[in-house]
């Protein structure tokens, strides 16, 4: 069933690839980022905040699903309005979970299938465009969508919480994917699967694994690929939460664009970690005269005047971000590194209104620093039993690593080796970084 392929269907695996994987307000600036489909149904209970939003798109009228993520039309300066206000999130302290807007209801369509990551024009240069080239280099090496291969797309703007706190969205999720990993192994004679994740993705597929008993993890995954994946955070949320980050989608109001942003749960989850960044000043600010490493947090969101998310961020997310669990399956994290990266900013006299008037960059993947990418590891490696393998692209960017004729190749040589039952060192890649990452 499976052509093209040297392993053929004696040891051919499942792959799942979690889509709509993405770090969605850090992208560097030559791209932005979509998520699979993310789709909205509007109820009686919506109130539009203008006539547009009223109107618009036609479809909802009838009380029909349209794409809310991503759709161009949100570059026409009203409708980035409506855009913005329905995809904006709401904490509820009372429940302690985070819900959508007043009636606005969403759905991540085609779960399972790859056919979302395809969804969008790749001429748009978004990121699930280059999620749609790893899945059909996949295809070209012989996988087959719906046979031994998957897609895992999800709603970008949920997170998960620390122990003991709800995250309904993103638990559902975790869920799915697991019953998702089940029936691929089964369709592939029971065979573990691998688990492809990129960015946001991989901390999703850490979550599961880790939290998902050890004989299920070894009777379902065989190995999990992470690429990009930002495991302690990254200094650029920080510009996010303080300025916006139109995603370099033209012509877009950003301080609209801010407030929607600063709602979603994930960027709070993508903040630094102190864990990782310590008490490295990231942030100054001469207005407040301040300066915020990444144990100053709550103080940093409340200078930037979005109090709001101080009661999830210190209860919710920092329990969350305190520990990275180790996975339990062995790991190959590939990362892109000598990218110029947002290490720390200077916020002057006029405030975080007025935008950074220095930043200073150092070395990552463009958007996740390289203490982030490779640092939080380490840790693992410490334990006998968990498998942890480092590749290095060099010069890969954060979404490059989609994209990238190299990066490609080298992801499509470590998935066949996996399936040839090799482990990678004894394949051509390069480690030279794992030496140096831990020694
Ligand atoms: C940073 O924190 C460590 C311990 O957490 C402390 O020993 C050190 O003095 C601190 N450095 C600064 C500059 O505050
Ligand atoms: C700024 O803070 C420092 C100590 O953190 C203090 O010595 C200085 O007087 C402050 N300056 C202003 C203008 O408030
Ligand atoms: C940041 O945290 C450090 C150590 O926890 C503390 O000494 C400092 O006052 C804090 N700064 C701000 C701006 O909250
Ligand atoms: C393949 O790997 C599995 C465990 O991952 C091992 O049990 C099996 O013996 C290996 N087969 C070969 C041919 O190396
Ligand atoms: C391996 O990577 C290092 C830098 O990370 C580079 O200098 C070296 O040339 C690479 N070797 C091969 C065989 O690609």
């Amino acid at each position: 069933m499976v052509v093209g392929r040297p392993s053929s269907s004696s040891v051919a695996r499942a792959v799942v690839l979690l889509a709509a994987a993405m770090l969605l307000s850090t992208l560097s600036p030559c791209c932005c980022a979509s998520a699979g489909q993310l789709e909205a149904r509007l109820t009686e209970e919506y109130a539009p905040s203008s006539l547009a939003c009223r109107v618009w798109p036609v479809v909802r009228l009838r009380g029909g699903w349209f794409r809310l993520w991503f759709d161009p039309s949100v570059v026409v300066a009203p409708l980035t309005r409506c855009f913005a206000d329905r995809m904006t999130l709401f904490y509820d302290s009372v429940a302690d979970d985070y819900r959508n807007a007043p009636g606005v209801e969403t759905r991540v369509s085609d779960f399972g299938s790859t056919s979302t990551l395809r969804y969008l024009d790749p001429n748009l240069k978004l990121l699930t465009g280059y999620m749609n080239v790893l899945a059909s280099t996949l295809e070209k090496a012989g996988y087959e969508e719906g046979f031994d291969l998957f897609g895992a797309p999800y709603d970008f703007r949920y997170g998960l919480a620390g122990p003991g706190h709800p995250s309904r969205v993103g638990s559902a999720y975790l869920e799915r994917l697991r019953k998702l990993v089940e029936s691929a192994c089964a369709a592939n004679g029971g065979r573990p699967a691998i688990l492809v994740a990129h960015s946001l993705g991989g901390l999703y597929a850490l979550q599961m694994v880790a939290r998902s008993p050890p004989a299920w993890r070894a009777a379902n995954v065989k190995r999990l690929v992470t690429l990009s994946a930002p495991w302690g955070g990254s200094v650029q949320e920080m510009l996010t939460f303080a300025s916006g980050n139109t995603l370099g989608v033209p012509f877009v109001d950003a301080s609209l664009i801010r407030d929607e942003q600063r709602t979603a749960e994930s960027n709070l989850w993508l903040l630094p970690a102190p864990r990782v960044f310590g008490n490295t000043t990231l942030v100054v600010s001469r207005h407040h005269n301040r300066s915020y490493s990444a144990k100053n947090m709550t103080q940093f969101l409340r200078d930037i005047g979005f109090a709001e998310g101080v009661e999830p961020y210190r209860e919710r997310i920092r329990p969350l971000v305190e520990v990275l669990p180790e996975p339990g399956v062995p790991v190959t994290c590939l990362v892109g590194t000598g990218v110029d990266t947002v290490e720390s900013l200077v916020y002057g006299e006029g405030g975080f209104e007025a935008g950074p008037e220095k930043v200073v960059y150092g070395d990552g993947d463009g958007t996740v620093n390289l203490d982030s990418l490779v640092g939080p590891i380490k840790a693992w490696s410490d334990s006998p039993e968990q498998v942890v393998e480092v590749v290095e692209l060099p010069e890969v960017s954060h979404s490059g690593i989609l994209k990238d004729k190299s990066a490609l190749d080298q992801i499509l040589r470590i998935i066949d080796a996996i399936n040839l039952n090799a482990t990678t060192s004894s394949s051509s890649i390069n480690r030279s970084s794992q030496d140096v990452l831990y020694n």
